[in-house]
C-alpha cells in the first residue's frame, strides 16, 4: 500500500482556539472577568485527533463523515491553508484546492474577473489564464451571467464557477469539498465526467462528499471520519456500507 505515498498524514492532530461571544451582558462580564479570562485561554475545540492516512499518487480517496467530522479540516491541511497543531503531513504535488464554496472569490467582482483573479491566486500567469478563458466559461454554463457580479449568483452557479476554474488547472491533487452537492443535475454530470478524465490521466484527487453513490462510483479508496477520528479506511463499497448501517442502527 504505502508504495509511492503522495500525501502523508501521520499522528495528526488539528485545534481550534475558541472565541468567546460574551452572551451574558457585560454586567456579568465584568462581574466573572477572571473566569472568563481563563476560559478563553484555555478554550480549544479539537477538530481532528492523531489522524493517520497515506494517499498514493493517482489514487482516488474518498472522505465520508457527518458535518463537523474534520473533513475540511483535512483538506485545509492538505492545501497548506490549515497548519497541524500535532504530528507530520508530507504533500508532494502542485494542489488545486477546491475548498469551501467561494474561499477565493470576490463578490463585487463579474464571473469573468473572478476566473482572472482565481486562476492567477491558484497558480497560473494572467495570459494562460485569458488563452482559457472560453473554454472555462464554455464548461460552466453560465452563459452571459458570466458578466455579472457574482454577488448576484446563486449557489450553484457559484459551484459551477469554482469548479470551471480549478478543473482547468492540470493539477496534480485536486481537492473536492461537497462541491458536487450543489448545482442542477446537468452539471453534476458533468463534473463527475470531468472528475473521471482527470482520475485517467494520473490526477491524484481527495474527494470529500455526502453522497454514498458518488463516492462508490470514483473513489479507489475511502476513508469514514467520526468525531475527529478514523473510524475506518477501506473499499468504498465496504466502508459506505458500514457507514450507512451504523447510521441506519442508530
Ligand atoms: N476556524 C474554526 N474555528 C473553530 N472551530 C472550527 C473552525 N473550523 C472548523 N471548526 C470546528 O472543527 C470541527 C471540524 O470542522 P470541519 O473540518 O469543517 O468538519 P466537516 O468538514 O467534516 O464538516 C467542527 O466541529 C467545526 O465546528
Ligand atoms: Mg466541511
Amino acid at each position: 500500500m504505502s508504495r509511492n505515498p503522495l500525501i502523508v498524514f501521520e499522528g495528526v492532530s488539528k485545534s481550534y482556539t475558541l472565541h468567546y461571544h460574551f452572551t451574558g451582558g457585560i454586567k456579568n462580564f465584568l462581574f466573572h472577568l477572571p473566569s472568563y479570562i481563563r476560559k478563553a485561554r484555555s478554550s480549544s475545540y479539537c477538530a481532528l485527533k492523531d489522524v493517520s492516512f497515506e494517499i498514493r499518487r493517482g489514487e482516488t480517496f474518498g472522505i465520508i463523515g457527518k458535518n463537523g467530522a474534520g473533513k475540511s479540516t483535512i483538506l485545509g491541511i492538505i492545501a497548506g491553508v490549515l497548519k497541524p497543531t500535532r504530528g507530520k503531513v508530507a504533500v508532494g504535488g502542485r494542489i488545486s484546492p477546491l475548498l469551501e464554496l467561494g474561499a477565493g472569490f470576490s463578490f463585487e467582482l463579474t464571473g469573468r474577473e473572478n476566473i482572472l483573479l482565481n486562476g492567477i491566486i491558484l497558480g497560473l500567469t494572467r495570459k494562460k489564464v485569458l488563452d482559457r478563458m472560453d473554454e472555462i466559461i464554455e464548461f460552466s454554463g453560465l452563459g452571459e451571467f458570466v458578466d455579472q457580479p457574482i454577488r448576484t449568483y446563486s449557489s450553484g452557479m457559484l459551484s459551477k464557477l469554482a469548479f470551471s476554474v480549478v478543473t482547468s488547472l492540470d493539477p496534480e491533487i485536486l481537492l473536492i469539498d461537497e462541491i458536487l452537492a450543489v448545482g442542477d443535475l446537468n452539471f453534476q454530470q458533468k463534473c463527475l465526467e470531468k472528475m473521471m478524465s482527470f482520475k485517467k490521466s494520473g490526477v491524484t484527487i481527495v474527494f470529500v462528499s455526502h453522497s454514498m453513490k458518488q463516492v462508490e462510483q470514483i473513489c479507489d479508496r475511502a476513508m469514514w471520519l467520526e468525531n475527529h477520528v478514523v473510524r475506518a479506511i477501506g473499499d468504498p463499497g465496504t466502508i459506505t456500507g458500514e457507514y450507512s448501517s451504523y447510521w441506519k442502527d442508530r
